[in-house]
């Protein structure tokens, strides 16, 4: 039996069980829809979409690839109003804003709805092979519609609290994300604190704990990482990091740079830039906020008062305010084509199983 060949390949119609990770800020249709036609699974994160240009982005998904394709948005809780947060995070980030003469610290507003009863009818409507979400699952009632339509459906776990919470709530399938993952935390029902596992300890876990294909996420960037993924009792890995170095995936420079530098430069979580956890390059405004992260008002409100700073910053090739998310194995990135690493990752996969044929 093919190592690629399992349930979670039959069910998904796909070749191969890679899972190009849903990546709100960086995964472009070309990147996703290249991912597919390569055999794997290629997603695209909804979360900071208008809702006007969900549909028109799909059809242009549609033409691009017959493959099976994932949609992926964000459920999180409305954030909570909270004046004396607010005013400390502005008070902290004051000095910024003097520092570049920019007069007016914007206001904080949401950058991203959670899903919602429009998501839904559009999602309804694409019908996909699969939707993933991060940090939990929508309602019940929405769930059971999407049932309905047998659209697959994925959602992540940073506990094995969260992965039997997942099941109950009638997931197809789990992502274990290890804590070694890029960009934000899936977390949603534990504390954050619990779900700082990396993936060797999380992933055997949650694949005792529960009876469905789990999906290994989390510093997988070569075929040793997926062989041990598989070792461990993963169907598939979602990978995110190791497909931002692709020509595809809509990185600007600065971000680019970091991730050649990320061996020297780290990753770190951080609350900093979006109000949750999640794991990026280390730049200015995470090495500042390091001991502050109490402080940071709740996600998705963040951003829009960090957004003047992370402008002006760049605009002078200054990378201190942006969003440089990135996993711990970025410094494993491989500048190529997100065809040619998948089809990488499938022979480097396929050379280290075979060794223990026998
Ligand atoms: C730039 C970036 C953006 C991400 N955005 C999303 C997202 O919108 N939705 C989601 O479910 N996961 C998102 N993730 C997390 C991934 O789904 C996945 O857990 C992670 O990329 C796996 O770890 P790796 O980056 O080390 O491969 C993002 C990850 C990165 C690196």
């Amino acid at each position: 039996m093919k190592w690629y060949k399992n349930n979670l390949t039959k069910a998904l119609n796909i070749k191969y069980p890679i899972i190009q990770a849903p990546m709100a800020s960086a995964a472009s249709i070309e990147l996703a829809t290249s991912v597919s036609n390569a055999g794997g699974l290629g997603s695209l994160g909804l979360s900071y979409y208008k809702l006007e240009n969900i549909l028109p982005d799909y059809q242009k998904v549609l033409s691009k690839t017959n493959g099976s394709f994932n949609l992926n948005f964000m459920t999180h809780k409305e954030p909570r109003s909270n004046e004396s947060k607010n005013k400390k995070f502005k008070e902290s980030i004051k000095k910024y804003f003097e520092e570049y003469n920019i007069n007016k610290i914007p206001n904080f507003s949401s950058t991203c709805d959670s899903f919602n009863e429009n998501h839904l009818e559009l999602l309804l409507q694409m019908s996909p092979k699969v939707v993933s979400f991060h940090f939990g699952l929508p309602k019940r009632s929405f769930l059971k519609k999407i049932k309905e339509q047998n659209i697959y459906i994925i959602s992540s776990a940073t506990t094995v609290e969260e992965a039997i919470i997942l099941e109950k709530s009638g997931v197809d399938a789990i992502i274990a994300q290890g804590y070694e993952a890029g960009g934000h935390r899936g977390t949603f029902a534990s504390s954050y604190k619990q779900g700082e596992i990396g993936l060797f300890s999380l992933l055997p876990q949650v694949v005792e704990a529960t009876s469905l294909p789990v999906i290994a996420a989390g510093g997988i960037a070569n075929g040793n990482g997926i062989a041990a993924a598989i070792m461990l009792g993963a169907k598939g890995v979602q990978i995110g990091t190791a497909f931002l170095s692709c020509p595809e995936a809509s990185v600007n420079s600065l971000w680019k740079n970091a991730l050649d530098n990320a061996s020297i430069r780290g990753t770190r979580i951080t609350r900093s830039l979006t109000g949750r956890p999640a794991r990026g390059i280390i730049n200015r405004l995470i090495k500042d906020m390091e001991n502050k992260n109490n402080i940071v008002p709740d996600f998705p409100t963040v951003g829009s008062v960090i957004k003047p700073l992370a402008n002006y910053a760049a605009s002078k090739g200054d990378d201190s305010f942006l969003s440089l998310w990135a996993g711990q194995s970025a410094p494993m990135n491989r500048n190529i084509s997100s065809k040619k690493l998948v089809e990488l990752l499938v022979k480097e996969t396929t050379n280290v199983l075979k060794m223990y044929k026998n």
